[in-house]
């Protein structure tokens, strides 16, 4: 039996690398497993955000995940808090992580910058949360990009150390689905950085709420180089801005590298930007529409985010009353 788990940050500034990397695939998976979507405000808030915009920014990923083709009625789609197990579970997991596993992850020591003195327990702690979402539903596949991968290991590593313990088999060790021909988008302004909701520069990311105009003026000024479109993606190596616009071509058009230095090979990067520019309103444009009327109805979202809570909430009620028989917590 699968079941897939995964979540995205209500942090603002959804961008084609979450698409990408994670949300369009979900859609595919949604026809064949059962699928649990969460927008973990819970992890938003291990950095400072401002009430108003986390609400906001909470409703909006809901809008995305449904805009982009999540169906709600087949899949479970909540946000964290609204199901309180997952804090518990993290402290239960907590409990059995070694520091010497945290002190290993690159996003925090990326995240924390120089006064990692300064920084929060909660941005330390950020992958037990990760793995109590993961551990909660018992959920065997999690679809991320590429950047999750350290914390998937960990989620296996803690599922491992748990059922290890206890003498138990509970915890199914979960598996990344890194799926796609862009699986790490990076920056349109910087080929050495990824694309990131907190990049200060708009230019670096195509957000999911971009119109055409915008799509077009940033895809536009993206950074790349002066020579023509390779015949094959070996032409691209040491060339990292047309390597990322090469591959944000072939995951939009649903192709592969080869095919688009085939079909473009001796083009110079104007032409080829138009076409990109072109592709990329048409698969994300009505998303974007779809995610602005959404966002408008904040009754439906609010709905639709309440649902989710009640039916994720059962299952999370029940193992984790199965979780605390193994421990040993007496509970009422
Ligand atoms: P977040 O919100 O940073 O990113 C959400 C998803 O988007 C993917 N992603 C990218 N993929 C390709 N290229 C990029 N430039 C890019 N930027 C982001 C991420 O890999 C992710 O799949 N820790 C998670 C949220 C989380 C979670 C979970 C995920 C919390 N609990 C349980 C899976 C399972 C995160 O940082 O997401």
């Amino acid at each position: 039996m699968s079941r897939i788990f995964s979540g995205v940050q209500p942090t603002g500034n959804l961008h084609l690398g979450n698409y990408l990397g994670a949300i369009r695939n979900w859609v595919a998976l949604q026809e064949d497993f059962e699928c649990i979507f969460c927008i973990v405000d819970l992890h938003a808030i291990t950095q400072p955000q401002d009430p108003d915009d986390l609400r906001a920014h909470t409703r909006e990923v809901t809008a995305a995940y449904i805009a982009a083709g999540i169906d709600p009625e087949k899949c479970i789609i909540f946000n964290q808090s609204m199901v309180p197990e997952h804090s518990e579970l993290a402290w239960i997991l907590a409990c059995t992580t070694p520091l010497g596993w945290l002190n290993r992850m690159t996003q925090f020591k990326e995240k924390a910058g120089k006064h990692r003195e300064n920084a929060g327990l909660g941005l330390y702690a950020y992958p037990v949360l990760m793995a109590a979402d993961i551990l909660l539903y018992r959920a065997t596949h999690v679809p991320v990009g590429d950047d999750q991968k350290q914390h998937l290991e960990l989620s296996r590593d803690i599922a491992g150390a748990f059922n290890r313990q206890y003498g138990v088999d509970y915890f199914p060790l979960p598996e990344p689905r890194i799926l796609g021909a862009a699986t790490r988008v990076m920056s349109l302004r910087d080929g050495a950085n990824k694309m990131s909701k907190s990049d200060a520069s708009d230019y670096s990311r195509l957000n999911m709420t971009d119109d055409a105009d915008a799509i077009a003026l940033k895809i536009r000024k993206a950074r790349t180089d002066a020579d023509p479109l390779p015949e094959t993606p070996a032409g691209l190596e040491g060339r990292a801005e047309a390597a990322n616009l090469v591959g944000i071509y072939a995951a939009l058009a649903e192709t592969g590298a080869e095919d688009v230095c085939h079909q473009f090979a001796g083009k110079m990067f104007s032409e080829f930007k138009n076409e990109l520019s072109d592709l990329a309103v048409a698969r994300l444009g009505p998303i974007a529409e779809k995610i602005g009327e959404l966002k408008a109805d904040t009754g439906h979202v609010d709905g639709i985010l309440r649902r989710g809570a009640e039916r994720a909430g059962a299952m999370a009620k029940q193992h984790l009353r199965e979780i605390q028989d193994i421990i040993g917590l007496l509970r009422p």
